[in-house]
């Protein structure tokens, strides 16, 4: 019987700043399930968060190890997960400079994700050039660990085609037949769009709406009791609306107990359920979930140096892999000259 070849997965984030519930249901947990059976790499992409952040490497690298904190604290592990930071992988500035030449202009001005981006920051034409061409250095990430599953948050899938464009260029340009580079998959989870809890669009860091990981038991508390329910259901007796209901898409992303939140959903839309009594359960069903993961970080806090030193033996195994994918690359390219 033939071996079956382990699935690679390249998967990562800006560290900006702690991750939230929508990290947690868009990608973390598919990389701590996904760990089992696959061979994946996780990187703290902390060169694409410069790209927007310039002027605030400091911001960039006290989240880096906010954000590894995160990733242990849910359960995502060393021994079988490959975290790494991506600045202290030259090989990766390299690869994106390759690739640099077989995109245009156009095409990065066309894609949704960067378009949408370059609104919200209100960049206009003087958008720096690297967040522009942020989705060719992503490239550079996912296919020098020749990655053939990427699980992220569905705002990516337009970067992940523009990737595989650039894999078909290399190889079509250089590989004289041969397919050097691989294409890869997005992984999506169901629930692979969080709302932020005012429900005005998803949920993040910079809207200032998001449940974070870190967050304390009063916390988490204080933000689900101003959640954004339905606004006409005001008498307990009142029909209630589910659909559009912040409250009833967490509990749908986080309540394992899927009959009995049926129910609940039938006696909020009959009528004679307040919104306060979703709220705590939405509250309980949320406090089962961060209680063990703000357990974990607790201990990790305590000793920082630890987590460290998890970065750089990721990094350095990972870069071992990205020196190999270059070799070949340049052997490609005819630019091996010695
Ligand atoms: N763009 C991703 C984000 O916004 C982060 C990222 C960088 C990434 N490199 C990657 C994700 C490679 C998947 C694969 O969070």
């Amino acid at each position: 019987m033939g071996k079956i070849k382990r699935k690679r997965i390249l998967t990562g984030d800006r560290p900006t700043g702690p991750l939230h519930l929508g990290h947690f249901v868009g990608s973390l947990q598919s990389r701590v399930k996904l760990q089992d059976s696959c061979d994946q790499f996780v990187m703290l992409a902390d060169t694409q968060a410069l790209t927007d952040n310039a002027d605030n490497p400091e911001k960039i690298k006290k989240a880096v190890l906010q954000v590894a904190m995160d990733y242990l604290s849910v359960g995502i592990d060393p021994k079988k997960t490959t975290i790494l930071i991506q600045s202290a992988i030259p090989e990766l500035a390299e690869l994106n400079l390759y690739f640099l030449n077989l995109v245009t202009l156009a095409r990065l001005q066309r894609n949704p994700t960067i378009k949408d981006e370059m609104k919200q920051k209100g960049y206009g034409t003087n958008v720096p050039v690297g967040f522009l061409t942020y989705p060719i250095s992503q490239a550079a990430d996912i296919t020098i660990f020749k990655a053939d599953l990427v699980p992220v948050g569905a705002d990516q899938l337009p970067i992940l085609e523009q990737v595989n464009e650039i894999v078909r260029k290399f190889n079509k340009t250089y590989g004289r037949g041969k397919k050097i580079l691989v294409e890869c998959k997005g992984y999506f989870s169901k629930t692979s769009r969080l709302p932020g809890i005012d429900g005005k669009g998803k949920a993040s860091k910079s809207l200032n709406n998001a449940i974070f990981l870190s967050d304390s038991k009063k916390e988490v508390e204080r933000k689900v009791m101003t959640m954004y329910t339905d606004p006409k259901h005001i008498h307990i007796q009142d029909h209630g609306k589910i659909k559009g209901n912040i409250v009833f898409d967490y509990l749908d992303a986080f309540d394992t107990d899927k009959k009995e939140l049926k129910k609940i959903k039938a006696h909020y839309q009959k009528g004679g359920l307040g919104d306060v009594e979703v709220k705590k359960r939405l509250i309980k069903v949320l406090e089962d979930l961060l209680t063990p993961i703000r357990a974990r970080r607790k201990e990790l806090e305590k000793n920082p140096e630890k987590v460290m030193k998890i970065l750089e033996q990721g990094t350095r195994k990972a870069r071992e892999v990205a020196k190999e994918t270059m070799v070949e690359v340049r052997k490609a390219m005819r630019i091996n000259y010695f």
